[in-house]
């Protein structure tokens, strides 16, 4: 059937309820989405909120996990492909979501090279160990890789805060405002009853 459809039933919850994320990369997208935003504030803020210096230790051993989680995820994510996205949703929508996923992966994994490289090639380097527990090694870097590494690491931050809150915001637009079930993939509990209108 060729007849126009409208927004309702392009995303009906009938066509979408059973396609969501597997049970790994649903864990893998919440235990990483919380370390990161842990990180984006502590990083933006200790300068501003002395308190928050304590942290760079925890800091650093929680990005060395969004590094190993992530790796890990990536994995899933070429042996397991998600869902796809729904058939009627527009091709530039798709486009920008594969898009805007690509980035973040990219930064997921970006973010914490270049913190490694910024305190390995630090004149000073501080302890580096995983909450006490066992050091992490230094990655064998000239200063002026360290330097490259502080650098970017800042650069990268900042776009990752701005992606980060235009991804959930888009997120957020399907559920509250589009009314469909993009969140539910991800975020079962935010399924729609089946009958509900
Ligand atoms: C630092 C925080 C976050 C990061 C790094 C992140 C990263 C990602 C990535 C890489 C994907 C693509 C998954 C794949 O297809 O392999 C994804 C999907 C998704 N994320 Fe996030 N995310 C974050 C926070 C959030 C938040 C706060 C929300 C909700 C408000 C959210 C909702 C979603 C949803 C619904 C999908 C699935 C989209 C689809 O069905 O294609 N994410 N996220
Ligand atoms: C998910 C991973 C990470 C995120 C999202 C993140 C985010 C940030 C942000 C936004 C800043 C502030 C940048 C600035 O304004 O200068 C920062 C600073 C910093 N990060 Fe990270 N980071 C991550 C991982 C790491 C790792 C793995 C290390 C080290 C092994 C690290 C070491 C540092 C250090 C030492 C600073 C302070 C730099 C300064 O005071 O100039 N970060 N981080």
């Amino acid at each position: 059937m060729t007849a126009a459809r409208d927004s309702s039933e392009r995303y009906s919850p009938e066509r979408q309820s059973s396609e969501r994320y597997s049970r790994v990369a649903i864990w893998l997208h919440w235990t990483i989405a919380l370390l990161v935003i842990l990180n984006l504030a502590v990083g933006l803020l200790h300068d501003s909120v002395p308190a928050l210096r304590a942290w760079m230790g925890a800091h650093k051993a929680l990005g060395m996990t969004v590094l190993v989680l992530s790796v890990a995820r990536l994995a899933w994510r070429l042996a397991n492909r998600p869902p796809p996205l729904p058939a009627l949703m527009p091709a530039w929508e798709k486009g920008l979501a594969h898009a805007a996923h690509a980035v973040l992966y990219v930064m997921m994994i970006g973010m914490p090279l270049t913190g490694w490289l910024m305190v390995s090639g630090s004149a000073k380097r501080g302890p580096f160990n995983w909450f006490g527990l066992f050091d992490i090694p230094y990655l064998p870097v000239s200063t002026a890789t360290g330097h490259f590494g502080h650098e970017a690491h800042e650069i990268l931050g900042w776009m990752m805060l701005a992606l980060v809150v235009a991804h959930s915001a888009a997120a957020l637009r399907h559920h509250l405002l589009l009314r469909d079930e993009i969140l539910a993939r991800m975020a079962p509990a935010f399924a729609r009853k089946k009958n509900a209108l």
